[in-house]
Parts: C-alpha cells; sequence; structure tokens
C-alpha cells in the first residue's frame, strides 16, 4: 500500500519583479514543477536527485505540508495534506534550529512529550551519535556550518518520527561525518523501519542509501528516472557491477560526462 502519493503535482511562481496586469496573465509565471507523480511505500528509503534549482526542496516542502501545490495533489495515508504533520520531521537545506536555544533544547524540542528520564537520554544519546557531546549549551551561532548540520540531524533523528524528510542532509559535513551519519541514517533505517525521503546532489549517497532513486529533470522539473535498488547494506559499489553502471548513467544524465 502507497503511503504517500503525489498525484499531477504542478507548482508556479510569479516573478515578483513584474506584477501580471491580470490574474489570466501568466507571461511572469515560473513553472517549477510539471506533473509530478510519485508513490512512495511505508519504510521505503528514497533518494531525490537533480540539478540544482529544478524543484526538489519545493516538492519536499509539499509533502511536509509546508507549501500547497498549484494544482494536483499529495496524499499521505489517503488524506490531503493541509499543512506540517507531527508524524513528519523536516530537516531543512539551511538551518532549522532555534537560534534563542541552545543545542540541548533544541533537540529536547521534539522529545518534550517523553517522560523527563528518557527525554534526557534521548537527547544526550543522539548528542552524542553526532558527536556534539560538550557543545549541549552552545547556541546555534557559536557552532560552525558542520556542528549546526549535526545539531540539526539530531533534534530530527531524536524524535523516531515515521518519516524522516531531509534536504541536503550532508551539506555542510566534512568527509567523516558525512559518511558516519549517512551510516547512522542507514542502520536507523534498518532498525526502526522509518519512511526517510532524502533529496542529494551526491549521487554515490543515493546508491548507497536508496531503496528507489528518483531524478528529476530541469526546471520546468518531470521525473526523469525512477530505479528500484533491491541490494542489500552496506552496499560497496565497486562490487556491485549494476550499481556502477547505474552511476555512470546518473552522472551522464546530471550533465557529468565521466564520474570520477
Ligand atoms: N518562494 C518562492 N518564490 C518564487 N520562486 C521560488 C520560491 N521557492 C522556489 N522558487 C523557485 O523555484 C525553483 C526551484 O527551487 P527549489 O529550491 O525547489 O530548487 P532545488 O531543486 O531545491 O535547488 P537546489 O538543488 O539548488 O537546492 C527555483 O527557480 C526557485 O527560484
Ligand atoms: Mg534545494
Amino acid at each position: 500500500m502507497s503511503y504517500i502519493k503525489i498525484e499531477a503535482i504542478t507548482k508556479s511562481y510569479h516573478d515578483r519583479r513584474s506584477a501580471p496586469r491580470k490574474n489570466s496573465d501568466k507571461s511572469n509565471e515560473i513553472r517549477v514543477l510539471d506533473n509530478i507523480n510519485l508513490e512512495f511505500k511505508e519504510g521505503e528509503m528514497v533518494c531525490i536527485l537533480g540539478p540544482s534549482g529544478c524543484g526538489k526542496s519545493t516538492l519536499l516542502r509539499m509533502i511536509a505540508g509546508f507549501d500547497s501545490p498549484t494544482s494536483g495533489q499529495v496524499t499521505i495515508h489517503d488524506k490531503a495534506v493541509t499543512g506540517p504533520s507531527d508524524n513528519n520531521i523536516f530537516v531543512f537545506q539551511h538551518s532549522g534550529l532555534l537560534p534563542w536555544m541552545t543545542v540541548w533544547d533544541n533537540v529536547i524540542l521534539g522529545v518534550r512529550h517523553l517522560p523527563e528520564e528518557e527525554k534526557n537520554e534521548r537527547a544526550q544519546e543522539y548528542i552524542d551519535i553526532v558527536d556534539l557531546s560538550g557543545f549541549e549549551h552552545h547556541y546555534p551561532h557559536q557552532l560552525s556550518g558542520g556542528m549546526l548540520r549535526r545539531a540539526e540531524l539530531a533534534r530530527a533523528v531524536a524524535v523516531q518520527p515515521e518519516m524522516l524528510i531531509m534536504d541536503e542532509p550532508f551539506s555542510g559535513l566534512d568527509f567523516l561525518t558525512h559518511m558516519k551519519i549517512r551510516e547512522e541514517l542507514v542502520n536507523m533505517h534498518e532498525f526502526l523501519g522509518q519512511s526517510m525521503l532524502i533529496v542529494t546532489h551526491d549521487i554515490d549517497d543515493a546508491l548507497i542509501m536508496g531503496d528507489r532513486i528518483i531524478v528529476l529533470s530541469s526546471r520546468p522539473s518531470q521525473v526523469k528516472l525512477e530505479r528500484t535498488l533491491s541490494f542489500d547494506r552496506p552496499r560497496d559499489l565497486s562490487k556491485i557491477p549494476e550499481l556502477s553502471e547505474l552511476r555512470d548513467e546518473l552522472y551522464f544524465m546530471l550533465g557529468v560526462s565521466y564520474a570520477v
């Protein structure tokens, strides 16, 4: 059964520099998404790739209920999405931490409904996982870009939500933290079976993590490729010929003539 259904979604924005003369005037309309149809199964980890500006963040925001489509609809468990829900946690492309709260308070916020002891244990567990022990009482402006990212991930995964929606979760992370958090997300997915929707620019991330890969075309964006990856994890790309071939195909599709 499908958990999320995206049916015939289109999204257009107006270029505010020149207001339309009439409501019917579409000359300054920017069409971002063009008839997107997708379905996600419960517990699936889906990675979305596509060129910059094609509408990946826009699509995630509509699934999370922060934005609405111009036409078409998004349903979760057969109910139309009309706003954000507690069951979904969104990791923003840019920091979504509350600047007036410490790392500890930001993480606690998501699990505030838990009993005191469990709440504190959960917050500490995830702060430790992202290697921020010792920085619990720092405010976001006192952290580096990579630390901000890690704090944000701790906040999101500590909630153990039904679905994690992540917009470039690894951007700004150093190589080792990137690997570590990617591994942690894969483990979490194996053990907790959460649905995860991840936008990434990193083709290897998508190949290593995804149950399915979706590639969007440039704007106005359509689904260019959908591929199911039924390989056990952890995956060593160099030892799975199908994934190495798909890697080359994806690089080519995204405009790079040879894979590095
Ligand atoms: N609120 C908005 N008002 C007007 N235009 C917008 C708005 N949000 C996004 N856009 C436009 O929609 C298009 C898609 O933006 P979006 O942020 O979804 O792209 P993206 O695929 O996530 O890009 P990137 O990979 O660079 O993050 C862009 O042309 C952007 O300028
Ligand atoms: Mg984006």
